[in-house]
């Protein structure tokens, strides 16, 4: 398209100019709304510019140009040569990327995010962060991007102080010798209970736990790091079934030693006043409030951390961005610091994900509503019931096991990763595992199928051609659409949002299943065939690719 206007304008600037796919096949296949642009800088109509644009493309017919034909005030609207687009296609099959542009190389990104709570066990609302981080610490390490992923742990706080007296006055030595995150959690509820007490003289000796925990007391401090270790196996144990690794487990703790120094520094740039005992950065003027820095007991909070945090991920990583996946709720916090992280000094982007809230069938998530459920037994739960799925298909299924693992973790993430992060989403077994319609398993088993229509050819010697040829308007549109493979990650990552990524291939999919039922492929001349094939391959590649940047698996056979 650029060559349009480079020769009808020469001497300006038009790397920004695109084509972009039209809303209608009506409309030929690609448009550019650049004339209207253009307007501005070149002093024209944009009709005019449209025009000249217009009589060049005639003129020399670069060789992906079809037709082009003016409309409105001034589009181009472009139908493409079947030359070109099997050419494209070519080359999109034979790159490991699959036409996803490497807009990340040599650059690095720091991504938090899951980041639960220690001491406690992983539950339904544990998945959104989870879920959704992974799938955009995935979709970055495709575009090039250096990632760092770092589970931001809260492992520090007034919770330690009551778990380390619970622990060794209410749990029996069998529960000692045999901790585990449920015993800490009973150890909680228990301890905390006693701190609730009239007398509190429970609440004080928890509060003296702390103190010694903060001042390096050798006995609390070896507890806790039993507690944290514990938990960090508990946490690993559901990231192993969902896919998702880390490279780092910093959790809030590892910042104590820093907090001091950059609340000094605060001081010293007179961003933080003492305000009833505090230590407060007044933004009002933001319209963000007043953010405690230091709480009148002397303790830091949430936001120190944060604020030690990215000094040191800056130092360390020198990442071009940062980027924090937690829900909705953290909005102001994140508002804040970032704001004051500015004023500090801070240069690398700081990108806050906000998700929304997740309800349990149609019910709010709460522990009063008892649906608190825990994800292990969620995981659990949607094994069991796409292992009898897959039974009542396949009743002598060899690794029913294996499939069931794959389809249930796949349909528990897609019923997350197919909504915008930011809204707030029911969860739904009939809607996660349904076979039809939007859902991980409608994927997983249209990936299945085209493994296996490949197979059926292979079986008749037929192989999918080398070089494409798309004839039909069901074609053409599929093949439009995985060229839009790349452009999409890319569009995914810009707005942290993996559901962009999976509309796509949901739209993918429905295109291939109509291209499917029009067009004839194992009964089809051998040439057609071939073609055809090269299409489905080429579609079953960018399925599984897509799918495993939601972290996804694609079994062959279902
Ligand atoms: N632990 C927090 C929570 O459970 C999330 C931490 C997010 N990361 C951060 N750097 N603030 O909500």
């Amino acid at each position: 398209m650029k060559c349009g206007f480079e020769a009808a304008f020469p001497g300006n600037d038009f790397s920004k100019v695109k084509a972009l796919p039209a809303t209608d096949p009506k409309f030929g296949d690609f448009q550019c709304n650049d004339a209207l642009a253009g307007a501005k800088v070149l002093h024209l109509p944009p009709r005019k510019i449209a025009e000249a644009v217009y009589a060049k493309l005639m003129e020399s017919k670069p060789a992906f140009v079809d037709k082009v034909e003016l409309a409105g005030p001034g589009f181009l609207n472009i139908t493409v040569s079947a030359d070109w687009l099997a050419a494209q296609l070519a080359a999109l099959g034979a790159q490991d990327t699959l036409g996803i542009p490497q807009t990340g190389a040599g650059k690095r990104v720091v991504l938090d995010y899951s980041s639960p709570n220690a001491a406690k066990q992983m539950h339904i609302g544990h998945i959104r962060s989870t879920v959704i981080g992974n799938a955009i610490d995935r979709i970055f390490r495709a575009l090039g991007y250096n990632v760092v992923a770092d589970n931001h742990l809260g492992d520090w706080g007034t919770q330690f102080g009551i778990l380390i007296k619970g622990y060794r006055e209410l749990l029996t030595q069998e529960e000692r010798d045999n901790l585990s995150v449920p015993y800490l959690e009973k150890c909680y509820v228990l301890s905390a209970a006693k701190a609730k007490e009239e007398d509190g003289v429970w609440k004080e000796a928890c509060k003296a736990e702390l103190v010694k925990l903060q001042q390096g007391d050798p006995d609390n401090l070896a507890l806790w790091k039993k507690f944290i270790e514990i938990s960090i196996n508990e946490f690993n144990r559901m990231y192993d079934k969902l896919g998702v690794k880390f490279d780092t487990y910093r959790g809030e703790s590892y910042y104590n030693d820093t907090m001091p120094g950059v609340v000094a520094r605060l001081q010293e740039m007179g961003l933080a006043v003492e305000s009833e005992g505090a230590l407060v950065v007044n933004l009002e003027e933001e319209k963000l409030g007043v953010a405690i820095v230091r709480k009148s007991d002397g303790g830091y909070n949430y936001t120190t951390s944060d604020l030690a945090c990215v000094e040191m991920r800056v130092d360390e990583y020198a990442p071009e961005r940062i980027i924090y996946v937690t829900d909705a709720r953290q909005q102001l916090h994140f508002k804040q610091w970032f704001n004051i992280a500015g004023k500090m000094g801070v240069t690398a982007k700081l990108v806050h994900v906000p998700f929304g809230l997740m309800s349990y069938q149609g019910k709010a998530i709460s522990t009063r509503e008892g649906n608190l459920i825990k994800l292990d037994e969620l995981l659990a739960e949607a094994v069991r019931r796409s292992k009898e799925i897959v039974l009542s298909r396949t009743p002598d299924c060899p690794n029913a096991d294996q499939l069931a693992q794959a389809i249930g973790y796949g349909a528990v993430k897609y019923s997350d990763l197919s909504h915008d992060p930011i809204t707030d989403i029911d969860f739904s077994w009939d809607k996660a595992l349904a076979l039809e319609g939007n859902s991980g398993p409608y994927l997983q088993y249209a990936y299945a199928r085209v493994c296996s229509l490949l197979d059926k050819a292979a079986a008749m010697e037929a192989r999918p051609a080398e070089t494409f040829a798309v004839v039909e308007p069901a074609e053409k549109q599929l093949a439009l659409q995985l060229l839009q493979f790349g452009p999409t990650v890319l569009r995914a990552a810009e707005n942290y949002k993996p559901s962009v990524l999976a509309d796509y291939l949901f739209q993918t999919a429905q295109l291939y299943s109509s291209f499917y039922q029009r067009s004839p492929i194992l009964r089809s001349e051998p040439d057609v065939r071939d073609a055809r094939l090269a299409l489905c391959a080429l579609f079953g590649k960018v399925l599984s690719k897509g799918l495993s940047l939601l972290g996804i698996e694609t079994p062959k056979r279902i």
